[in-house]
């Protein structure tokens, strides 16, 4: 089942959503490893350049999985979950879709602040839009770090629920994702 039905997420929604998962989390981890590095460590550069590339994919990954639930919407949440349940796992999944965006989104405009180019696995280059200010820029790495941390936190919450769903409540919420 390639679509998602009223039950469950079709295969197309589970890859989006777990490939995008793990390269969020992989980042957060590689991303708090690199800025911990020297500048003259050769990880930094090796790390940096990796972590861009990744963030990038994440970004056109996340851009795919939007479009492409507009194609085939969500499964409504279960009907026997709480009216604060569902509350809180709008807000979680607003969150996490928000921050899909916003965090490649801020890291890109850290890396081409000056208005140069960076590379994609060594590939090819992602151009830079524009240059922009030392003000922008400074912004961009505060949200980029808030936004980044504070998933962290959203997705422990998020994985949390799902597991309780699953395993205590025994409502299968997880088995629709898998
Ligand atoms: C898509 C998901 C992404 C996540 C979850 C993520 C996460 C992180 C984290 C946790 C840090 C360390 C922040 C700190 O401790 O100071 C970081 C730093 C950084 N990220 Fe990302 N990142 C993502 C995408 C990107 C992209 C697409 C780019 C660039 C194209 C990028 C460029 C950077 C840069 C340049 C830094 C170092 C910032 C500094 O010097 O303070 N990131 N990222």
């Amino acid at each position: 089942m390639l679509k998602n039905s009223t039950e469950r997420y079709g295969l197309v929604s589970k890859l989006f959503h777990w490939s995008i998962a793990i390269g969020m989390i992989g980042l957060i981890g590689l991303g708090w490893w690199m800025v911990g590095l020297s500048y003259y460590d050769k990880w930094y550069h090796q790390g940096l350049e990796l972590h861009r590339a990744i963030g990038m994919m994440v970004l056109f990954l996340a851009t795919c999985f939007v479009l492409w639930k507009i194609v085939t919407p969500s499964p409504p949440l279960q009907s026997d979950l709480k009216a604060y349940e569902k509350l809180g796992a709008k807000t979680a999944h607003i969150l996490l879709l928000l921050s899909m965006f916003t965090v490649p989104v801020t890291g890109y405009v850290i890396s081409t602040s000056s208005g140069s180019a960076f590379t994609f696995f060594g590939l090819f280059d992602i151009p830079a839009i524009s240059s922009v200010s030392e003000a922008i820029r400074d912004l961009a790495i505060t949200l980029h770090f808030y936004a980044a941390y504070g998933i962290a936190i959203v997705v422990v919450i998020h994985a949390g629920a799902a597991l309780k769903h699953q395993f205590i409540d025994k409502q299968g919420t997880l088995r629709r994702m898998l």
